[in-house]
């Protein structure tokens, strides 16, 4: 049994998923100001959360601890239009980075709930 992480490449391809993620999210009028000045800490908090999610080293628990994903984005006013631009650019990211049909149809599974279940903002989605 491989895990996604491996099949992935490891570490080298969620660094990479990361960096086109932020890349988009840079130049992202609804999400940019969300996110501290510096996108450095973020791009680093995200590929070791993704890493130990999809079964790489556990970094990101021995640095920040338990996930608790919801808590953590209390402080973000996230509602669909948040949502729907997060998915957005991880959709395309995932996109670019060449996995197997089965894998990259996984991982865009999970985004696509996880990005629904961080809405803490009332409202309806776009359409
Ligand atoms: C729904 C739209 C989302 C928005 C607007 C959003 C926004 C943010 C912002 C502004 C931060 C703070 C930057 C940082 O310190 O890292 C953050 C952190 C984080 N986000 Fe999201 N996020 C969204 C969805 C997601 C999803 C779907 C995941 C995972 C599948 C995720 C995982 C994380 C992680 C792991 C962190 C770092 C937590 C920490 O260790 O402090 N986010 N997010």
């Amino acid at each position: 049994m491989t895990t996604l992480y491996e099949r992935a490449g490891g570490r080298e391809f969620f660094v990479q998923l990361v960096d086109r993620f932020y890349d988009g999210v840079a130049g992202d009028p609804t999400l940019r100001p969300l996110y501290p000045p510096n996108l450095g800490p973020p791009r680093d908090h995200l590929a070791k959360f993704l890493i130990q999610y999809w079964g790489g080293p556990t970094d990101y628990m021995d640095e920040r601890g338990h996930p608790r994903l919801r808590m953590r984005h209390v402080n973000f006013s996230i509602g669909w239009a948040e949502r729907d631009a997060w998915f957005r650019h991880m959709e395309a990211a995932v996109k670019a980075g060449g996995l197997s049909p089965e894998d990259e149809a996984q991982m865009l599974d999970y985004f696509n709930t996880s990005a629904t279940f961080l809405i803490n903002r009332p409202g309806q989605p776009a359409s």
